[in-house]
């Protein structure tokens, strides 16, 4: 069996977790620091604090920014949910934008135009949160310059980007950003089994970040509102969540780090290969600019209109009962019942509405053989003989 996408787990990751089980400490401990350091490190980020999900980073990440009750946030349509739903647990209101067609990302044309209007209408965005979709960073030099413009603020859900580049700068540095949010779900690029990381530059939104995911404690003796001099006196001075990710995952964050720069070369392999293979098919696929490095979480083909009418239906289970086992990223927010019973439609979402009736996630992962993404391709390619 072969899936669009797995962890890769060896001996040194699990001598790390066992080190740590022997250890005196399980949850916060010297490991959560480590790996927060080492995340700061690859990515040139000031300061990094980690969570048990990206989900609840962030959910964090919009609270740290202020977002509120009646607040606008903004994000794509083409995602998993959650790049929503953090800024409806804030009780704020989300506006969706479309995709453009050529790497899957937001349209910064839809997203320009929907500024104009919005700026008549006085309801302009808090917050918005770009994805880097399947590992590609968006044009975040254009979003920046519209920040810039509109004063909102950005938090780059970086989810499928641990290890891609950007002009030289490192996703995760926040040149173009407020906040950038990681996953470590065991789909993504490096694994904590579930958690998840939020990076700022700026002390004031790391602070926040910290305490909020603790509970909204602090524990430092210069920002308590009593000034208490005993050791063991610490202070909940916001409602906060227990969202923390724990010694045991922080270790294999750890491990898993080390194998970033080897798996971010070996996953762009993959996808090369793939490119080369079906250039004499009806696929399109994400472009990937000069200058930027994706960090391939997921290799997604576009099925364009074709003689043999093959379509992403028929491909899927044909690919299926060969035992590869694809997948869709993502069915649109916009299309979800919850969603849409929020008021949003689909003719609103040209582009994503045409991608999402095309894609498909065919696989890819460093332990994908090259026997193995053989057969992926020569299964494609026969599918489209037929
Ligand atoms: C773009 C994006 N954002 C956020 C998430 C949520 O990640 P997690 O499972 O770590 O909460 C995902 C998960 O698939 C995702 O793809």
């Amino acid at each position: 069996m072969i899936t669009y996408s797995r962890q890769s787990i060896n001996n040194t990751d699990i001598n790390a977790v066992n080190k740590v089980l022997k250890s005196k400490f399980l949850t916060q401990g010297p490991e959560q620091i480590k790996f927060e350091k080492n995340l700061s490190k690859i990515t040139h980020s000031k300061y990094v604090a980690t969570f048990n999900s990206a989900t609840s980073a962030l959910h964090i990440s919009c609270m740290a920014l202020g977002v509120k009750k009646g607040d606008q946030v903004w994000t794509c349509t083409n995602s998993f949910v959650a790049s929503a739903n953090c800024a409806l647990y804030c009780q704020a209101k989300v506006d969706l934008v479309d995709i453009n067609l050529h790497d899957f990302n937001i349209s910064t044309e839809h997203l320009e135009s929907k500024l104009i209007q919005a700026k008549k209408k006085n309801k302009l965005p808090k917050v918005l949160i770009p994805i880097h979709f399947g590992g590609m960073p968006p044009d975040l030099k254009k979003i920046y310059s519209l920040k810039k413009k509109y004063k909102f603020k950005i938090i780059e859900d970086a989810s499928h980007a641990v290890g891609a580049r950007y002009f030289g700068s490192r996703v995760g540095d926040n040149k173009f950003s407020d906040i950038t949010v990681f996953s470590f779900h065991p789909v993504k690029i490096i694994t904590t089994a579930e958690g998840g990381a939020a990076l700022t530059n700026n002390k004031k939104i790391f602070e926040k970040l910290s305490m909020l995911c603790t509970h909204g404690i602090t524990r430092d003796k210069n920002k308590f509102f009593n000034k208490k001099k005993e050791k063991w006196y610490y202070e909940h001075q916001l409602l906060g969540y227990n969202y923390r990710l724990n010694d045991i995952q922080s270790a294999l964050g750890i491990s898993q780090i080390k194998k970033l720069n080897k798996w971010t070369k070996i996953r762009n392999k993959i996808a090369a290969r793939y490119i080369k293979a079906f250039k004499h098919l009806p696929i399109d696929y994400q472009i990937q600019k000069k200058g930027i490095i994706s960090s391939y979480h997921l290799f997604v083909i576009l099925i364009k209109k074709n003689k043999k009418k093959i379509t992403r239906d028929k491909l899927y289970n044909y690919l299926k009962k060969k035992k590869i086992f694809c997948n869709v990223h993502y069915i649109p927010i916009h299309r979800q019942p919850f969603y849409k019973k929020l008021g949003f439609k689909e003719k609103n979402f040209k582009n994503a509405e045409t991608y999402y009736k095309n894609c498909l996630s065919i696989p890819i992962y460093p332990d994908l053989k090259s026997y193995e993404q053989k057969k992926v391709i020569n299964e494609i390619i026969k599918c489209f003989k037929n």
